[in-house]
């Protein structure tokens, strides 16, 4: 029996391409591991009125691992024109597959890496004073939680009554009181002390770990005082437990802009769900996009291990396919390191790295120019080619690997 067991979902466009290319990443370091196949995402929607069928959840209760592609979803009107006639008018409704799911494990720490690979030319660089530019090395880990906040998905269009009058008690409702229902949305952002808690605990425990000096609160406590004030007043009564770790307070407005004057003086920033999304996007803007941005969600008992990026329906049906794997190439080297893994995740990365600086080897993104088939006659590497440069330099690293913890980037 394998010593571990992986449930796989690569789910919809670009997802079926780069998951292969992970598992032949995996396969490559030696990974001892049973990969089960399950369905998520568009086709299952369609197929079935569900795009996370009983069965994934079930594999996933089981296994309690899972690594996952891409799924495509489409506004309300276009799935139900999608579904399967016969199921039409039977009350289906469309829900994003990933979402259900951190809900339904209580996925509630995501947590986002953004490193610098030296000689990726789609890194930051700024301006300096004098002549010429300089390219800061960004090491940031971002810290979202997951489940709760904007995304709780508490939220109506055309309110029911008892809500409209439960509203209506707080005095800052009254312009909105005469507002009809169906010109009137409303989406509620909840925030528990005890995921406040957790999520910023998870991301001290991670600063101490891996030796970050320094945690960022990112929220907007002077405007969103009750949520954005739990999610603070819990950061300083964790901060307390790490006295060898500054604790800082940024305001999510003026993040996004201070992220490209110092985005090196940055280690681990922990925000809610919104607030996380959002800043996570930013920074991995800063080390080379979509096909670098990995991400992993964590639960007390499920982990689920994903890239950043979508489906990509425009590239999707591209033979060879063109889109960059090593976004999903990280995601399992974080799935890697989260089963104790550490140096075969160690030597993915490694690969990755050296194929980077090389840069020999790069796909269209990285060569900043359109995607499609004529990219690969313009000399970038195909998804295929990408994998084949990583594998050929894990075939070159020495066989016995150090078992030694190693973090997702250099220290600070
Ligand atoms: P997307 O991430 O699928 O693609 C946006 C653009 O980024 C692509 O057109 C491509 O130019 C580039 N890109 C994405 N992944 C890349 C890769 N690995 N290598 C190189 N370039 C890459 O986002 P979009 O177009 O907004 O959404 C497409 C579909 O994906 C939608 O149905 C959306 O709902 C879904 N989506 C799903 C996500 C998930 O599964 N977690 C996350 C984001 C979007
Ligand atoms: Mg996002």
């Amino acid at each position: 029996m394998a010593k571990h067991a992986v449930v796989i979902m690569p789910g919809d466009g670009i997802g079926n391409q780069v998951m292969p290319e992970a598992l032949r990443a995996l396969r490559a370091v030696g990974f001892d591991a049973e990969y089960i196949p399950a369905d998520i995402g568009w086709d299952c929607w369609c197929r079935e009125g569900n795009a996370l069928p009983a069965r994934t959840v079930e594999l996933l209760a089981k296994h309690k691992l899972g690594l996952f592609g891409a799924i495509t979803s489409k506004p309300k009107k276009e799935a139900e024109a999608e579904l399967n006639p016969q199921l039409r008018g039977k009350g289906y409704s469309y829900f994003s597959p990933i979402v259900t799911l951190r809900q339904k494990f209580n996925l509630d720490t995501c947590i986002r890496p953004c490193i610098t690979f030296p000689g990726n030319p789609l890194n930051f660089i700024r301006k300096k004073t004098g002549d010429g530019f300089e390219e800061p090395f960004v090491n940031a880990v971002i810290f979202r939680q997951n489940t709760e906040g904007l995304y709780a998905g508490v939220e109506w269009t055309n309110p029911p009554a008892d809500v409209r009058s439960a509203l209506a008690i707080h005095a800052k409702f009254k312009p909105f009181v005469d507002v009809p229902g169906s010109d009137l949305a409303i989406s509620v952002r909840i925030i528990t002390r005890k995921a406040a808690h957790k999520i910023c605990l998870a991301a001290f425990e991670w600063a101490k770990k891996y030796g970050y000096q320094s945690v960022t609160i990112c929220e907007k406590p002077n405007v969103l005082r009750e949520t954005s004030g739990m999610m603070e007043e819990e950061a300083r009564a964790v901060a307390k437990g790490f006295p060898h770790i500054v604790l800082r307070s940024t305001n999510i407005d003026a993040q996004t802009m201070w992220l490209t004057k110092d985005p090196e003086n940055y280690g681990v920033v922990v925000a809610s769900n919104l607030f996380g999304d959002v800043i996570s996007d930013a920074f991995a803007g800063l080390v080379g996009g979509l096909g670098f941005a990995a991400s992993a969600n964590i639960g007390d008992e499920v982990a689920i291990f994903e890239p950043t990026h979508g489906s990509a329906p425009k590239y999707a049906e591209l033979h060879p396919p063109i889109v960059n794997p090593i976004a999903m190439f990280l995601s399992a080297v974080m799935m890697l390191e989260h089963v104790g893994e550490i140096a075969k995740a160690q030597s993915i990365r490694e690969a990755i790295a050296s194929v980077v600086r090389e840069g020999r080897v790069r796909t269209y993104d990285m060569m900043r120019i359109r995607g499609g088939s004529e990219s690969l006659r313009r000399g970038a590497a195909s998804t295929n080619q990408m994998t084949d440069a990583v594998l050929e330099k894990l075939a070159r690293q020495p066989a016995v690997l150090q078992e030694e913890p190693v973090g997702v980037g250099r220290a600070r």
